[in-house]
Parts: structure tokens; sequence; C-alpha cells
């Protein structure tokens, strides 16, 4: 595993993401990530499987304190005085005392984003969250959270199509985690021509030469999501290689403003 230094915390930089894996295929899938070695799980409330995504940390027998577990605050709760109710529905469903990262999902025009913050840090303070974060925040509004509070984390699309760079800057800035979402590009990296060609000189997969590539970037993690057993073996077989800087430059040239993830209610990036 590599490790990410944040605040004074290694965070294993590669994780398992859940969207979309639901019921028994969620469980079993947990289950069977820990079992591979994934230390490092990536949940929501508004996934709908987070009473899953317990079950199978459950089945897998680990320690909790092995095991660096995230979940989301959605939108609808991001008002003051509903923040801790719906981290606690969180906490009841994963059936956990605490998560490590608990973040704001998306950023909405309305949410008091620093009464927000206020609430979520008095959950730190109770031990209910270990460190507080956010998701799909752009720059500015990424720098306004963090002179209020300690950001541990802003979770975000990233893959070769998409240059993050400003905000991994300003990840470094301020002692925080990037974590790559979609970072597969939903799979689209598969078919890439400079991936195909570079995974071949190390017998690699373009898919494990995309999450080496993000692994082997300051600050960044990786949360693929992989439904099949075969795939989540795959995306943790990327240890025993490494690309030379050139390698990592072809693909920093991939980037071409594709965004895979931009709702109706995404901020202006
Ligand atoms: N914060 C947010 O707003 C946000 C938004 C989107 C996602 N996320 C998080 O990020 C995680 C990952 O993002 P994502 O699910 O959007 O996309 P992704 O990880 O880029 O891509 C997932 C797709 O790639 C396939 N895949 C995985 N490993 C593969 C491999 N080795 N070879 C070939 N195909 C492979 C999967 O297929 P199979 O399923 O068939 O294995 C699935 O179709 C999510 O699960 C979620 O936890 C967060």
């Amino acid at each position: 595993m590599i490790y990410k230094t944040i605040q004074g915390v290694d965070v294993p930089a590669l994780g398992l993401g859940t969207y979309l894996l639901t019921g028994r295929a969620c469980r079993r899938g947990v289950a069977e990530a820990i079992d591979i070695g994934y230390r490092h799980i990536d949940t929501a409330a508004v996934y709908g499987n987070e009473e899953e995504t317990g079950q199978g940390l459950r089945d897998a027998g680990i320690a909790r304190e092995d095991i660096f577990l995230t979940t989301k605050i959605w939108m609808d709760n991001l008002i003051p005085g509903r923040i801790a109710p719906a981290a606690g529905e969180s906490l009841s469903r994963l059936r956990t005392p605490y998560v490590d990262l608990l973040l704001i999902h998306w950023p909405t025009p309305t949410m008091e984003l620093e009464a927000c913050l206020d609430e979520m840090q008095a959950l730190q303070e109770a031990g209910k969250v270990r460190h507080i974060g956010v998701s799909n925040f752009p720059p500015a509004l990424m720098r306004r959270a963090a002179a209020h509070a300690p950001i541990f984390c802003n979770q975000v699309e990233y893959h070769p199509y998409l240059d993050q760079s400003t905000l991994r800057a300003l990840a470094q800035e301020c002692d925080a985690l990037l974590t790559a979402y979609s970072p597969l590009a939903r799979g689209a990296v598969l078919r890439d021509k400079t991936l195909k060609d570079i995974a071949a000189a190390h017998n690699k997969t373009p898919a494990q030469v995309t999450l080496r590539w993000l692994l082997q970037l300051d600050n960044v993690a990786a949360i693929p999501k992989a439904s099949g057993s075969q795939h989540r073996r795959q995306n943790f077989d990327l240890f025993d290689f490494e690309l030379d800087n050139e390698q990592m430059r072809r693909i920093d040239a991939l980037a071409r403003g594709k965004r895979i993830g931009n709702p109706s209610w995404a901020p202006a990036w």
C-alpha cells in the first residue's frame, strides 16, 4: 500500500468506491476487498449502501481501527441542526461508533458553509468523526472552507482527461488529501492508446497505469469502484511497478477538460 500523510495521519491511498454497489453485492464486495488488502472504503448516505458496507466490514472480521472509512452528508441535510442527526443515522446504518472522514457531498448555493463546518467540528470533538472534509468543492470554495476549519480532504472527479492541478496545489497548501473519484473515467481509460502503450511496457493494464499515476501524485488518493472480483484484484495489484517521469508527463498531457460528473446542481467549476 502507498500511504499519504495528511495532517500527520497516514491514509491508505487506494480505496474502494461503492457508488452503485448495493445489497448483497456490496456486502460481499466490501468483505472481499478487505481480504484482498483494501483498507480504505468510500460510501455515502445517498448511495443507500451504508448498512451493507458496515456488514461487509464486520464479515471481513477486520479491527475497526485498521480501516479508513468515509461517508458523506447529502445536500438536503446541509442545514445547521440537521448535520448531526444525519451523521448519527449514517453511524447507525454502518453500525460503527465513528467514521474516519465525514464529507459535505456537494456544495449548495444556499448552504451556510461555516455553520455546517462548525457542526461537523462538534461531531469531531464528540469522537463521532475523526476528520472532516468536502467534496466537489472548486478552488475558491475550498479556500473558504479551509480558512474556517481544518479540511482534511476534497473529493473530486480526477482522471487523466481532467486536469486538477489547481486543486492539487491547493490541497498541498492546505495539507489536505485530494481524493480522486471516477479515477478510471468510468472505464474510458481502458481504450486509451497512450495508456495502453505505457501499460504494455509494464505488463499491466490501462486501469492499473491510471491508478498508479494518481497514486504517484502528491496528496492524491484514488477510490475506483469495481463490482467484480477480478477488477477489485486488478486495481489493487499496482504496488510492484512505478511510472517514470516521462510516463507521468505523457499521462498528464492527456488532460482535455472532460468531466463525467456534472449534474444540474454542480457548482461553477
Ligand atoms: N463525491 C462524489 O460526488 C462522487 C461522485 C462519483 C463517484 N464517487 C466515488 O468514487 C467511486 C468511483 O467512481 P465511479 O464509480 O464513478 O467510476 P470509476 O471508478 O472511474 O469507474 C468504475 C467503472 O470502471 C469499471 N472498472 C473498475 N475497475 C476496472 C478494471 N480494472 N478494468 C476494467 N474496468 C474496471 C467498473 O466496472 P465493474 O463495476 O463492472 O467492476 C465500473 O464500470 C464511486 O464508487 C464513489 O465511491 C464520488
